[in-house]
């Protein structure tokens, strides 16, 4: 066998003319008799291979003949150029000259036939090599570096946070508690509370990484499982932190755009939608969401929606609101200065003001709900040692967190980005759940 100018399938248009070595799985076969039409994947794109009786050993076509879905093969071939030649990219085939099977594939469970969703799920393992799968995972690869990118460029410092951890990050009530040794200790919900001593060492930070909550509810956007990306940067303002925040989301969704065609139109991406995506973002406060909540409601006539879209001033926003707020702007909103009740214990109450935070949650547009949330933190020792006891936080397990307020405490403010629903916003994917490899959620944590 020989591997003489082995190449990638996303390749194949520089080497037209010549022969070259493909090493893949069948995605698809069309028998035609003496032709047999191979779809070969190799997770670069896909590429038809054609194999001509004529043209090849008899027990090598034969092979070919009987190739299974899914089965591993070798094959060496020169390249053409023929536009109605289908694939990904397409455009341009392989002539087979030799065909090495390395493995015969069993049945495979995934065809081309529509499969229910509980039946694809339990075979993720499997379902990744679909093109749709294929097309997602390469822009959450992208969506993460571009991510990366932007904030190593300006200045922003990568320090990782632990996973397991001490106390609680958000909400008691999602914790996943671990035996530490005969020890209580819980799987991180959050990187934040390190991320801002992170950010009193170096200025400004982020992590990324996993974080877990037990979310007890089964929604289209909710994980056990799901990465964050947490920036964190001293001496910013809320203002700052909006600003900050659609420079980075426009660059990139304007950085998908433009290496993801592909991709996005497997998807069938509102290709529209995500070019609006610039910078400057809407900004409104939560008081006048809930005023502009309440007219639509007045104004709705089906009596199902009005109950839904129903709001008082102090209730956090459910996601039929968050969809009906995003639905008034073109582009992502910024919903600030929330009820101090329904946000964490940490936020910067206003000036004057306290029954309100210095918080910010940036809603994505087309009902794809919260992406990210954030807020100016309380930098004050007193008032964060105080909030800490009414909240009755055990204070040993803060005291290093409370200390920072001791040493050079600065205003300074923060976020998190949930990358799965950046994700699905991005894609046009109705569910989180094809957004991560193995998705962890209610009840499910096979394969
Ligand atoms: O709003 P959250 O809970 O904020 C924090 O955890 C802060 N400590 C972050 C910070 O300021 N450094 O979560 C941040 C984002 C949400 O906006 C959402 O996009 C995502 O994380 N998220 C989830 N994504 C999927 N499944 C879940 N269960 C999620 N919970 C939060
Ligand atoms: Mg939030």
């Amino acid at each position: 066998m020989t591997l003489h100018n082995l190449i990638q399938i996303a390749d194949l248009a520089k080497y037209e003319g010549q022969e070259i070595t493909l090493r893949g799985w069948v995605y698809d076969r069309t028998d035609k008799g003496k032709l047999q039409f191979i779809q070969l994947r190799d997770g670069t794109g896909i590429a038809q291979c054609v194999a001509f009786k004529k043209d090849m050993d008899e027990t090598e076509f034969a092979n070919a003949s009987k190739l299974s879905q899914e089965s591993s093969l070798v094959i060496t071939g020169t390249v053409r150029k023929d536009d109605r030649a289908p694939g990904l990219p397409g455009g341009y085939e392989v002539g087979i000259k030799t065909l090495q099977l390395v493995h015969h594939a069993e049945d495979y469970p995934i065809t081309p036939k529509e499969h229910g969703v509980e039946f694809l799920m339990d075979n993720r393992h499997l379902w990744l090599r679909s093109s749709r799968q294929w097309a997602i995972l390469r822009i959450r690869a992208t969506i993460v570096h571009e991510l990366r990118n932007w904030l190593d460029d300006h200045g922003y410092l990568l320090v990782d946070t632990p996973i397991i951890t001490p106390a609680a990050g958000e909400e008691t009530t999602t914790l996943f508690q671990l035996d530490y040794f005969g020890e209580p200790a819980y799987l991180a919900q959050t990187g934040q509370l390190y991320n801002e001593a992170n950010m009193m060492a170096f200025g400004k930070v982020y992590c990324f990484g996993p974080t877990f909550r037990a979310e007890k509810s089964k929604t289209r956007r909710h994980l056990i499982e799901f990465w964050m990306l947490e920036p964190e940067m001293a001496f910013f303002s809320l203002e700052d932190l909006m600003d900050m925040e659609e420079q980075l989301l426009s660059h990139v969704v304007k950085a998908v755009l433009a290496k993801h065609q592909r991709e996005l139109a497997i998807l069938e991406r509102d290709l529209n939608k995500l070019e609006q995506i610039t910078a400057p973002f809407a900004r409104i406060s939560y008081d006048e969401a809930v005023e502009r909540l309440q007219k639509l409601a007045a104004e709705t006539q089906d009596p199902e929606q009005k109950a839904l879209l129903a709001i008082e001033w102090g209730s956090d926003f459910g996601s039929p609101h968050e969809t009906a707020i995003a639905e008034m702007f073109d582009r992502p909103v910024f919903v600030y200065h929330y009820p101090t009740a329904v946000k964490a214990f940490y936020m910067q109450p206003v000036e004057g003001r306290p029954e309100v935070c210095r918080s910010v949650d940036l809603l994505a547009p087309e009902g794809y709900g919260e992406i990210t949330g954030g807020s100016e933190r309380i930098y004050d020792s007193e008032l964060i040692e105080q909030r800490v006891a009414t909240i009755g936080l055990p204070r040993e397990a803060y005291a290093w967190y409370l200390e920072l307020r001791k040493f050079g405490s600065v205003p300074h403010a923060g976020f998190g980005l949930g990358l799965e629903r950046t994700v699905a916003w991005i894609c046009g994917l109705p569910h989180v759940r094809e957004t991560i490899p193995y998705p962890r959620i209610l009840n499910r944590k096979y394969p």
